[in-house]
């Protein structure tokens, strides 16, 4: 495959299957089809709406968004058995596009452990699933779970036979979160160079975040590994800590398009409210310091910050807030605010001051207060003012 030019990056959304197994967010059939609407004004390629196996609840809800979504490719999870497979089938039957995401865990300790399954069963399943997924769509996945702590060359065999096979796209997931970048890079790569047909299939990356890495793996996935798909959740919801998050992946590789070179079709300007939506369905608060879509994401606090941003922008900030979908970026008036900042913000409450003494009187009252208070909301502001113009009555 040809990585020189702008190539596309696909988008994989698991907010509504991976994201869903955050313990506590569990979503009815209507929440999910909200969210699913979303992410389809979001423009992500595909969404993952769900385990149609894992319930009768899953599989209700995946038709429902399978009806409702008509841009984006609808995807169902599945292990790699006949019955999850055809229920997948079955739950995406009405979508514009669909596909099946198979998985089945190749890692020693998953395969003895957990499936009790020598290599020789693992790899004849793996094959044997793919030829009957293809029965039902040419859109198919395969994950070999665990695959980031797998023999490689074990791996080789499994994903030469699995493309062989009819998959057309092949996640590589980091199921445990217990990559590194370079080394996470480099595993994507060495697969896409050791396996004869690895060209034939489109190559993803799936990482959660145990070790808070999960966007840098992903981002070194795709850059040094060549993959062209990232799966990830919006808000970074997920199993344990979480997935990669969307707003963190699509804005880095935006934000560094020199060193990436790699477009998106994702409408960044939906992803504030994509936030907002989960994190009100799911209860999950986001953390005020979260990337791009914390509270504080674009806020300015101290007072050399906001004098840089008052007269150039681009001094402290690598993003617009308003291209993500926030009003706008945001001055915090406090302790640490400096008299350029607060002059602005009477300027906007419509304040005049009729000389600097005034603002420089005003300013020195807003500072007391700054020192008792966490912010200066407005409010705060309009009654020093107040008070300031009652002292010269
Ligand atoms: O983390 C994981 O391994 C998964 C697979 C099912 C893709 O979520
Ligand atoms: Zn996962």
């Amino acid at each position: 495959m040809n990585q020189s030019a702008t190539e596309k990056l696909i988008i994989f959304d698991t907010t509504l299957r991976d994201g869903e197994q955050s313990p506590g967010a569990s979503m009815t059939k209507e929440e999910k089809v909200r969210i699913a609407r979303q992410l389809e004004r979001l423009k992500v390629d595909v969404i993952e709406a769900g385990f149609a196996a894992s319930s009768p609840g899953d599989f209700e809800a995946i038709k429902a968004v399978s009806l409702a979504v008509k841009d984006s490719t609808i995807c169902s999870l599945a292990r790699a058995n006949d019955k999850d497979i055809a229920k997948a089938a079955e739950a995406i039957a009405a979508a514009n596009s669909k596909r099946i995401h198979v998985f089945l865990a190749t890692s020693e300790l998953h395969m003895k452990m957990k499936l009790r399954m020598t290599r020789e069963q693992v790899l004849e399943q793996a094959i044997q699933s793919i030829r009957f997924a293809r029965n039902f769509t040419d859109d198919i996945e395969f994950s070999p779970e665990d695959g980031y702590r797998s023999d490689p060359e074990f791996l080789y065999q499994v994903l030469e036979a699995v493309i062989k096979e009819g998959a057309t796209t092949i996640n590589v997931p980091d199921t445990v979160g217990y990559a590194i970048p370079e080394l996470y890079g480099q595993f994507i790569l060495d697969l896409r160079n050791k396996i004869p047909n690895s060209d034939k299939a489109i190559w993803s990356v799936h990482c959660h975040n145990d070790l808070g890495l999960a966007v840098a793996n992903s981002l070194a996935g795709v850059h040094i590994g060549g993959a062209r798909q990232i799966e990830c959740t919006i808000n970074g919801l997920g199993e344990r800590a979480g997935n990669t998050s969307l707003e963190e992946v699509v804005m880095a590789i935006k934000t560094r398009k020199d060193y990436f070179n790699l477009s998106v079709g994702t409408d960044i300007s939906q992803i504030v409210a994509c936030s907002k939506l989960v994190s009100q369905i799911t209860g999950f608060v986001v953390q005020p310091n979260k990337a791009v879509v914390g509270a504080n994401a674009f806020a300015h606090a101290s007072g050399i910050h906001q004098d840089g941003v008052l007269k150039a922008r681009d001094t402290y900030e690598i993003m617009r807030a308003e291209d993500v979908g926030w009003s706008a970026n945001k001055i915090v008036l406090g302790k640490l605010s400096g008299r350029n900042a607060f002059k602005q913000r009477l300027q906007e409450l419509g304040v005049s001051m009729e000389s600097e003494a005034d603002v420089n009187e005003a300013f020195a009252r807003f500072k007391v207060l700054a020192d008792q208070k966490a912010e200066i909301f407005d409010e705060d502001i309009m009654s020093i003012v107040s008070s300031a113009e009652q002292d010269l009555d």
